[in-house]
């Protein structure tokens, strides 16, 4: 996919989160996002997926400028699956309803197709045993494959991730960044932030490092982690690539 970003800002009360982020990326299948917390990956992110709406500037997905009018935000929004840390799921669902009601009280699908969809993708996930529990009666692993399940499911123009793995023990970590490789291996296009460098330089083809509300460096994911230029990337990775 392509992306554009064009003098893009966000502002959270008198502080900038992100300041005039401009940059034409070349095509890619999957981008990763990293850097030090609170150095805007979530704002970009969320302006990504049409939850946040810029201060300035304005985006370009493929051969389209956002339109951030209402009715034309929520469409966006509705073609971009998206996966958080939290999970975000409804609590008081099934996690087959989670995945179902969504399918057919936002995104029209006919009821056939919805179970259909549901079946295959619970099927594929090894969630069909756990259908009928609700999130709180599923492990962390279990819960974000039923988050990923959803967001596949809406048949979406592409995938963003916001460190889908945080809350996860490192056995649950490995299994759904797995999953999440395997999409990728399938051709979907994916926008990932990630804590998990390992993982971002393995599934990724081009990386952005955003610090100070800034893309500070970008490039193509092997020669980044492999040959960092700004002191600040150079600093991040000798300290997260420590242990
Ligand atoms: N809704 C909000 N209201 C006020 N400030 C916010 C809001 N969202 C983000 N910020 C601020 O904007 C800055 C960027 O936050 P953001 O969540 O994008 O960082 P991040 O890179 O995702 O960090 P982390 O790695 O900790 O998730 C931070 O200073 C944060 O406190
Ligand atoms: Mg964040």
């Amino acid at each position: 996919m392509r992306l554009e970003f064009s003098g893009i800002g966000k502002q959270f009360g008198a502080r900038w989160a992100l300041r005039d982020v401009s940059l034409v990326l070349p095509p890619f299948q999957s981008l990763a996002i990293i850097g030090p917390s609170g150095g805007g990956k979530t704002t970009l992110l969320r302006i990504l997926a049409g939850l946040e709406t810029p201060d300035a500037g304005r985006l370009r997905i493929e051969d389209q400028w956002v339109d951030y009018a209402e009715e034309a935000l929520l469409l966006h929004r509705r073609s971009i699956g998206t996966v958080f840390q939290a999970y975000n799921l409804f609590l008081h669902l099934s996690a087959r309803d989670n995945v179902l009601l969504p399918l057919l009280r936002v995104h029209g699908f006919p009821v056939a197709q919805a179970q259909e969809t549901v079946d295959a993708l619970f099927k594929r996930f090894q969630l069909l045993p756990h259908a009928d529990r609700r999130p709180a009666e599923l492990s962390g692993g279990q819960q974000q494959r039923v988050a990923i399940a959803r967001a596949i499911a809406i048949r979406p123009r592409f995938l963003v991730f916001d460190e889908p793995t945080s809350a996860l023990d490192p056995e649950m970590t490995a299994e759904v960044l797995d999953l999440i490789a395997e999409l990728r291996m399938e051709g979907r296009d994916l926008i990932i932030v990630t804590h998990n460098m390992v993982f971002a330089r393995e599934v990724s083809d081009q990386c952005l490092f955003v610090a100070e509300g800034k893309v500070i460096e970008h490039g193509q994911s092997s020669e980044l982690f492999r040959h960092p230029q700004n002191p600040l990337l150079v600093n991040f990775l000798a300290k997260v690539l420590r242990y």
